[in-house]
């Protein structure tokens, strides 16, 4: 715990748990104010009170404009600004390609991408009009280096998170805004409970046993942890990162060179 974010205000969507959840720690720990921003309010409230009293919740439902709206206008209330975005909200999904329905397509979209994308804006808006910078980090996933067979809409979104970092990136660094995403590997929490689950399923697995392949694949030796990521969220949110602009940064454990 130190002070690299020492006075700043968060907005860190999906933090009600998993990885988000341990951004919105580790920022309260250096410093910040943090919104936790989800669509699960009680969930939020009940993670914002945990945290203590630097994190607060505020309900946001990504893939609704005016959510969206009024989050942005409750942290600036509560907070007189917004320094730090992270776009971390998203979902998952696991089919064939001949069984990939459409609305699992629309659903996966709406939150990870025009999700990332619309939320970047109204916040870069704000932090335009606010005249001092901002730091936006977006959550890609090395799912977005590559297909995979069973995963290509998720995939599809993370390429599409990466490539709207490098965009959105370029365009808003002469406003003092960095722009830059993380891309995971496998890490473990609820969200690869329920990756594990499909995989179970599509794969004929008993439960359990894609989790511990995809550990044992690492060569760092097992999966990451929420906890793994965090150093790089500080960093890209702090003072530390102020010349870099538009990148994806792989935080797994060796699995992904680029
Ligand atoms: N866990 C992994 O292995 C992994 C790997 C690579 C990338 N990632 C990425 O990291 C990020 C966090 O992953 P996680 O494992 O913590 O996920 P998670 O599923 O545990 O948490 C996602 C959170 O987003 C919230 N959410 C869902 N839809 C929303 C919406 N429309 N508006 C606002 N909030 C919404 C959920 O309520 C939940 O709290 C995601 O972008 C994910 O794609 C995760």
């Amino acid at each position: 715990m130190s002070d690299r974010l020492k006075g700043k205000s968060a907005l860190i969507t999906g933090a009600a748990r998993g990885i988000g959840r341990a951004f919105a720690e580790a920022y309260v720990g250096e410093g910040a104010v943090v919104a936790i921003g989800d669509i699960n309010l009680e969930a939020a409230e009940k993670t914002a009170a945990e945290i203590g009293p630097s994190a607060y919740a505020v309900k946001l439902d990504v893939t609704d404009q005016a959510s969206i709206d009024a989050a942005v206008k409750a942290v600036e209330a509560k907070a007189g600004g917004i320094d730090i975005l992270v776009n971390n909200a998203a979902l998952f999904d696991l089919a064939p390609i001949v069984e990939i329905s459409r609305s699992s397509f629309d659903k996966l979209f709406a939150v990870n991408v025009a999700g990332t994308l619309f939320t970047l804006q109204a916040v870069a808006r704000a932090m335009i009009a606010r005249g001092r910078g901002g730091k936006i980090v977006n959550m890609a996933s090395q799912a977005g280096r590559r297909g995979e067979a069973l995963v290509a809409v998720y995939c599809a979104t993370k390429a599409a998170v990466i490539s709207l970092t490098q965009s959105a990136g370029l365009d808003l660094i002469k406003h003092g805004i960095n722009v830059n995403a993380i891309a995971p590997g496998v890490v473990d929490g609820e969200h690869w409970d329920h990756v594990d689950a499909l995989f179970a399923k599509y794969e004929d697995r008993p439960k359990g046993e894609k989790k511990r392949l995809v550990g044992e694949g690492v060569p760092f030796g097992r999966m990451g942890t929420a906890q793994d990521l965090v150093g790089m969220a500080i960093f890209l949110a702090g003072p530390e990162s102020q010349y870099i602009v538009a990148q994806t940064y792989n935080v797994d454990g060796g699995n992904w060179m680029s």
